[in-house]
Parts: C-alpha cells; structure tokens; sequence
C-alpha cells in the first residue's frame, strides 16, 4: 500500500520524474490514462534559492494532477531545507528528494546519487528537510554507487529513522546509469528492513512489467519512467491488466493521436505555441510506433512550428490510416 500523507493507494502506479518531459501538460495526460501519483522533474534547489524565474516555474501543478509531488535536488543541507519551504508553499502533495540522479555535473556537486557516497551527510541533509517542512517528504535513490557499494539497507533505514515517509528504489547503481537490467530482487529485501512503503523502479517498460514487478517483489507502487515517454496508455493497459488480468480495451489509432494533439494542447497552454510545437517534436517517435508509414509523417511533423498544421497533419493522417484499414477489411 502506497501510503503518504493523505495519499492510501494499493498496487499504486506512478509516473517518474524526468526533466523536460514530466512537465504539467504530461502528467495531466498520464493522470486521465490512470497514474496513480505524477511528480514533477527534478527542481535546482540553489535555483530556487536564488529565485530564478525559468526553475520557479517547474513548480507549476495544478488541481486535476493531483496527487502531486515536487522533486527537489541539490547538495547543500541550508539550500535544500530552504528549496522544500519555497516548493511546499506550491502546496504538492508531498515532496521528493532526488538521491538518484546519476549526470556527471549533478553527482561531482555531490546531490543526485552524489548522496550515496555518503549515506550519514544524506542522513543529516535528509532529517533537515523533513523538518523544515509539514508535508510528507519522500526520497528517491539507487541501489549504491557501484556494485561494490550496495549500501540501500543502511540508507533506507537511515531515512526511515528521520522521518522519510516513503522510498522509491530505481534497481540499479549509479555507474550503469540507465542501461543495464535493473535488480528487482532488492526491493523485498529492503522492504524486510523498513515499515514506510517501497516504491520499485528501473526497467518498467511495458504494461507486463508492471504486474510482474508487483508479483515478483511486493513493492507498495511501480514508477514508470521510459516507458510512459510516447506511451501514456502503459497505466491504462496495466490497470486493466492488475483488475481483469488482461487487456480488454486496446489503444486504437484514433485515440494514440487524439492523445498526441491533446498532448500538444495542453503543452502550449503552459509554455507557448512555438516552444511547446518544438518540444513535443520528442514524443511522435513514441505516440506513432508501429502505425503504417510513421516515419514519413514524423519528418513531414519535425519541420512543423505551429500547432494548426501539426493538427492538420495529424488529422489527415489519421483519415488516411482508417482508409487503408477499411481497404484491408474490404
Ligand atoms: C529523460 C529522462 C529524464 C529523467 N529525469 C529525472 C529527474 O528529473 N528526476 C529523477 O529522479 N529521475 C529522473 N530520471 C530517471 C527516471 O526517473 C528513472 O529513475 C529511470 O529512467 C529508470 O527507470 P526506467 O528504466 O523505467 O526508465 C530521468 C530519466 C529520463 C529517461
């Protein structure tokens, strides 16, 4: 059970933070198609301390997204006590600590998964936050540094002791980055030695991965991070998949590009028509895998800055996708 704050979900699926894409108008997508907890991407604490106006604005969230948390990241225990205040007055849900984050010029400030080179120093800039603020704070980090330094049954007990109220655990260690399989089998290890509930993460790339990730280890929730890129509908299949045991209602062509444009829409809402219509360029290779001529209608999109024509040219394409299925069936 998922259980922070106000926040009591069972099986819960959550969305990962991830800079430049878990920005408001995806997670209101991911929301709608069934994720359970969205977060923000990860927030420059020094840049909220200094009051820069392009980090403030990461802290947007709105009602329909809710639950929210906000991710904070940095290294110094004064700017990040001050950073949870600053991110606390956003009212989230609750509020992250990024412990995981493995970028070169992240970790050599010593934050992200620079913590884990020091589990008492992140115990300490951890208790700082968690009591600088009244809501919930959460940490999310790896296995360890390397595979010779698998610390993550100290440190969670070390969190849990000041206060965090909730782990999430991205299976690998900092050296592999992103690649590499991800070991789930530490999750009910670590559950063995805390009572705050355990959130798996680290290669959740289909909706199947999400319910073998619930069987296999017991984890209160599943973070979903590359696999919702392009591919809101992973927690509207995986829920079907947790209730029915099995997929009743596919993801049809009508609904991958309806989703796509709405996508866009809300996008450009946040941050404006021609930022938002470039920005999204990084989304059709997912939103359009596996549909006939997609490659052909992605570079016809890259070359596109306004909104009209990339609906235009969606819309036909769809048109054209229900000309060649009826051509198939006829
Ligand atoms: C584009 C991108 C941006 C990311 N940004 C963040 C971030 O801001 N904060 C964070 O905690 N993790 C971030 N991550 C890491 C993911 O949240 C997640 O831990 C990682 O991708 C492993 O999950 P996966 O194997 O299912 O993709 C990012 C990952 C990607 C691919």
């Amino acid at each position: 059970m998922f259980s922070v704050g106000k926040i009591n979900i069972s099986n819960a699926i959550l969305l990962a933070p991830m800079e430049d894409i878990t920005d408001v108008s995806f997670r209101v997508i991911c929301k709608e198609l069934g994720a359970d907890v969205v977060y923000t991407e990860f927030v420059n604490s020094e840049g909220l301390i200094r009051n820069s106006e392009k980090t403030n604005k990461k802290l947007q969230i709105i009602e329909k997204e809710r639950p929210v948390g906000i991710q904070i990241y940095g290294s110094g225990i004064e700017s990040m006590a001050g950073a949870a205040r600053i991110a606390e007055k956003e009212n989230p849900d609750l509020i992250d600590i990024n412990a995981g984050c493995w970028v070169k010029n992240v970790v050599g400030h010593g934050a992200g998964a620079g913590l884990l080179k020091d589990p008492p120093f992140m115990q300490k800039l951890v208790k700082e936050v968690v009591d600088s603020v009244s809501l919930p704070v959460t940490v999310k980090t790896r296995l360890g540094w390397d595979n010779e330094s698998i610390q993550i049954l100290d440190v969670a007990k070390r969190l849990e002791d000041v206060g965090v109220k909730g782990l999430t655990i991205h299976c690998r260690t900092r050296v592999m980055g992103h690649k590499g399989e991800a070991d789930w089998d530490w999750i009910p290890k670590i559950k063995e030695v805390v009572k705050i509930p355990v959130v798996l993460n680290g290669n959740v790339l289909t909706p199947m991965n999400i319910k073998n990730a619930f069987d296999q280890t017991g984890a209160d929730g599943v973070m979903v991070a590359r696999g919702a890129i392009g591919n809101p509908w992973i927690f509207y299949e995986a829920k079907q998949i947790l209730e029915n045991g099995r997929i009743i209602n596919t993801v049809d062509n009508e609904l991958k590009i309806k989703t796509c444009l709405k996508h866009l829409y809300l996008a450009i809402e946040v941050k404006g028509e021609r930022k938002a219509v470039l920005e999204h360029r990084k989304f059709y290779t997912g939103y359009l895998k596996g549909l006939p001529y997609a490659s052909l209608v992605r570079k016809e999109l890259m070359s596109i800055v306004e909104y009209r024509i990339v609906e235009e040219t969606l819309l036909n394409y769809l048109e054209k996708l229900k000309n060649i299925f009826e051509q198939e069936i006829t």
